[in-house]
């Protein structure tokens, strides 16, 4: 009888943190996280929305704990882990998912935005990739931890220098922790998501604007969340074990493109 290869896809008892699960791409991969076996705690600001997901995670078999976290609140986030710790164990896949944007041109763009895109976009997942490496470290486990960055990492577009900076960094912090956390059996690396309609720019997405500058990308259209469902699994299962420190775009080449 010949292994079934996509079981090492599956995910049974990981503890598994996704940052930004109250909406968009966090809560398609948060479903996606339980539904291939790990246990799912999800944070976001907004309570009453991640109660929801985790009750329709449970309705369908999975376990899932909601955990209201302001991810640029630095005290918060160790109390967010021993939340989880003690609810559904170490965490050993975190999604750092949570991040904003605020566009505008750069002689329009403020401190205090450039500020808050860092505080969310950098700072945040900095915080949350050292508390979920140190308690890994301390109790010898191995883990995943998956930085979401974006297209505008890889290449930058008018009217986001602060977004595109921020996310730019994030893929230099996936790649040094990738390097520091080898030796701990820790994987480190970034999606990079193309355009994908979510509460973020679907205004953008709705207007004749929008309409034409998706007729512009080269795949001529915008994502399908759940096309970001086998690139998350791989990174964070045992199928991409050698897999480290690298930026996943998952946006039908457009970084591939000069315009
Ligand atoms: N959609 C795209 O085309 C696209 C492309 C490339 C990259 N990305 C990245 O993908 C990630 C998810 O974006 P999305 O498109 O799914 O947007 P979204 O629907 O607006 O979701 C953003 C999520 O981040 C959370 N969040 C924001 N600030 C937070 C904070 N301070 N503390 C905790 N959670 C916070 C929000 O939850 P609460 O408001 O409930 O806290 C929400 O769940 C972001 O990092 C974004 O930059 C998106």
């Amino acid at each position: 009888m010949i292994d079934d290869p996509t079981r090492s896809f599956r995910l049974d008892g990981r503890v598994a943190l996704v940052t930004g699960a109250s909406s968009g791409i966090g809560a398609t991969l948060a479903r996606a996280l339980a539904a291939a076996g790990a246990r799912v705690a999800l944070a976001a600001r907004r309570l009453e929305r991640i109660e929801k997901l985790a009750a329709d995670i449970r309705a369908d078999g999975g376990t899932a704990l909601p955990v209201v976290l302001d991810v640029t609140d630095r005290a918060a986030i160790p109390v967010a882990f021993d939340a989880v710790e003690r609810a559904l164990g170490v965490v050993d896949v975190v999604l750092n998912n949570a991040g904003m944007a605020e566009p505008a041109l750069f002689l329009k763009t403020g401190a205090d935005a450039l500020e808050r895109t860092m505080a969310t976009n950098f700072t945040a997942p900095w915080q949350v990739a050292a508390e979920a490496a140190r308690r890994l470290v301390a109790a010898g486990q191995p883990g995943s931890i998956i930085n979401v960055a974006s297209v505008l990492a890889l290449g930058a577009a008018p009217g986001y220098a602060a977004y595109s900076a921020s996310k730019g960094a994030l893929v230099q912090l996936t790649r040094s922790l990738a390097l520091e956390f080898v030796r701990h059996r820790i994987r480190v690396n970034a999606l990079a998501p193309g355009w994908f309609v979510s509460e973020m720019n679907e205004a953008f997405f709705a207007s004749d604007k929008g309409k034409a500058y998706v007729q512009r990308m080269p795949p001529g259209r915008t994502g399908e969340l759940r096309e970001l469902v086998g690139p998350t699994l791989l990174l964070a299962s045992d199928a991409g074990s050698y897999v480290n420190g690298v930026v996943l775009p998952v946006d039908g080449a457009h970084h591939a493109a000069l315009v």
